[in-house]
């Protein structure tokens, strides 16, 4: 085997390229399909991020004017947010335009947890491990 070669179980994995680790900047998000399965890529000062490309309130997807701040990602549609490093909700649809109206939306779907991909930078590629 060469010094470049991949050992046989990381040939055979399931880890997908997703993209060139140049284009995702400190800051940005991107919504990527593997297969059928959308997720959304974010590089924080922290590290990267590979979850769910929707929100699993009312589907909105999160990488269009999702909010990204202390290790949370904030639903811009309401409000929902979860932690980035396991996709625990910090907050499901707290959003106050009237005072039930938040709540009503926050009835209409169980509380769920953002999905969380594995994911590992390459050869300057990112590569995602959708989890089951
Ligand atoms: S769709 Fe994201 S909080 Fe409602």
């Amino acid at each position: 085997m060469s010094a470049t070669a991949l050992p046989v179980n990381e040939i055979q994995s399931d880890w997908k390229r997703v993209m060139k680790s140049a284009k995702l900047k400190i800051g940005k998000k991107r919504m990527k399909n593997i297969g059928l399965t959308s997720i959304m890529l974010i590089r924080t000062k922290d590290g990267l991020h590979a979850t769910g490309a929707l929100c699993r309130h009312m589907w909105w997807p999160l990488a269009y004017g999702g909010k990204v701040k202390d290790g949370c990602v904030r639903c811009p549609l309401h409000q929902s947010t979860y932690h980035l490093e396991d996709g625990g909700v910090k907050e499901w649809s707290p959003f106050p335009l009237f005072p039930l109206y938040g709540r009503l939306l926050a009835k209409m779907r169980k509380k769920r947890p953002l999905q969380i991909h594995n994911v590992r930078e390459i050869d300057g590629w990112i590569e995602v491990r959708l989890a089951c």
